[in-house]
């Protein structure tokens, strides 16, 4: 089969189209025919060489596909040869075929095309097992979510309008907030001109966010615990603003406040299969009911993973970018 391989990392075009070996398949394993891929910024920092796969792993970069079950391990029930799925993967995704373990496997949701399922499993189960497991986004609350328009803040928009929270974000251009906001976004900041904390607090009548989703890290810590509303819960899942910074536990004392930060790539398999359980069981109707749906900006070939990679390091996104065989 061909996969998209990574001899030396590097900028984008370190991605090479490569014929590996067709992946082996665990008894409790299914292997996937890929229809498509969605890209994710951790490929870009696997790419890069700063985000190794988790032992065990495939080598390939990838974290989730759609595709057709082609075979099955000898201990998998529930599934048969043939089924359209969607699957979490912890790397292998860029590839015409991968092995996935049964219980990271979901159905292409009806009404969504067998190509724009790749968009979903990483984002869904992301902003589920964040926003909803661990910060418990409760209906009437705020959430401020960072980096609205990206494939994960297009996903926790909908799915926090849908329990009837009332949504922040923070964007960089007025066409990426018009976005968020046909999404079901109400407070719209962009974070190249406004101060998210002034904006927030003015909006909320100095309250502040409940819940606060952030893909910056370092560089938004101090402004975060900051925009926090009493027992606010700040969960952090990127650090694309950098991995330290000091904070003021006086301030998150004050509020009985609580940070945490999460990854769900290194994840033991049991809790990746809970927080795919939870997203068939809470997610998935909700897509089938046409509430929600995988917003895909663009589908590049296999062969282009290249430019799919500097589409999403230019920025131009807004939602998904997909890989398709
Ligand atoms: N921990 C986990 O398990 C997990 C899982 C999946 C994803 N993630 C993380 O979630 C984030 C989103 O992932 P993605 O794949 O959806 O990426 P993406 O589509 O490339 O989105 C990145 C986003 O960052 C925004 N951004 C850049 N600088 C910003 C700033 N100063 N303030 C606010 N937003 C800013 C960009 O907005 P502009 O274009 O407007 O600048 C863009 O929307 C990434 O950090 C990723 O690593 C974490």
């Amino acid at each position: 089969m061909r996969a998209i391989t990574i001899p030396t990392p590097g900028d984008a075009d370190a991605l090479v189209l490569a014929e590996v070996p067709t992946p082996e398949v665990a008894a409790s394993e299914v292997l996937v025919q890929v229809a498509a891929a969605g890209v994710n910024r951790a490929d870009l920092m696997q790419r890069q060489g700063f985000y190794a796969p988790p032992p065990g792993a495939s080598a390939y970069p990838g974290l989730e596909v759609s595709g057709t079950v082609s075979a099955l391990g000898a201990s998998v029930t529930g599934w048969e040869v043939g089924d359209q799925v969607c699957a979490l993967l912890a790397g292998g995704g860029y590839a015409e075929q991968v092995a996935v373990p049964a219980t990271q496997l979901l159905p292409v949701p009806a009404g969504v095309s067998l190509v724009d399922a790749a968009a979903l499993p990483e984002v869904v189960s992301t902003v589920w097992s964040n926003v909803f497991m661990t910060a418990n986004l409760q209906p009437g609350q705020t959430i401020l979510i960072h980096g609205g328009s990206s494939g994960i803040g297009t996903m926790a928009i909908q799915l926090a309008r849908v329990i009837g929270a009332r949504i922040a974000v923070t964007a960089g251009t007025a066409e990426k907030l018009e976005a968020c906001r046909e999404l079901g976004a109400e407070i719209l900041i962009n974070y190249r001109d406004q101060d998210f904390v002034e904006v927030l607090r003015e909006a909320t009548q100095g309250r502040g966010a409940d819940v606060i989703l952030d893909n910056i890290g370092a560089k938004y810590l101090a402004r975060n615990v900051t925009a926090l509303a009493v027992n606010g819960r700040l969960v952090i899942i990127g650090l694309q603003g950098g991995v330290k910074a000091d904070l003021d536990i006086n301030a998150l004392l004050r509020k009985c406040a609580a940070v945490i930060a999460t990854s769900l790539r290194g994840r033991p398999a049991a809790e990746k299969a809970a927080i795919v359980a939870a997203v068939g069981e809470h997610v998935w109707p909700l897509i089938e009911a046409g509430e929600v749906r995988p917003v895909v900006h663009r589908a590049f070939p296999l062969a282009q993973a290249a430019a799919a990679h500097r589409e999403l390091e230019a920025g131009t996104n807004i939602g998904k970018v997909l890989l398709t065989t």
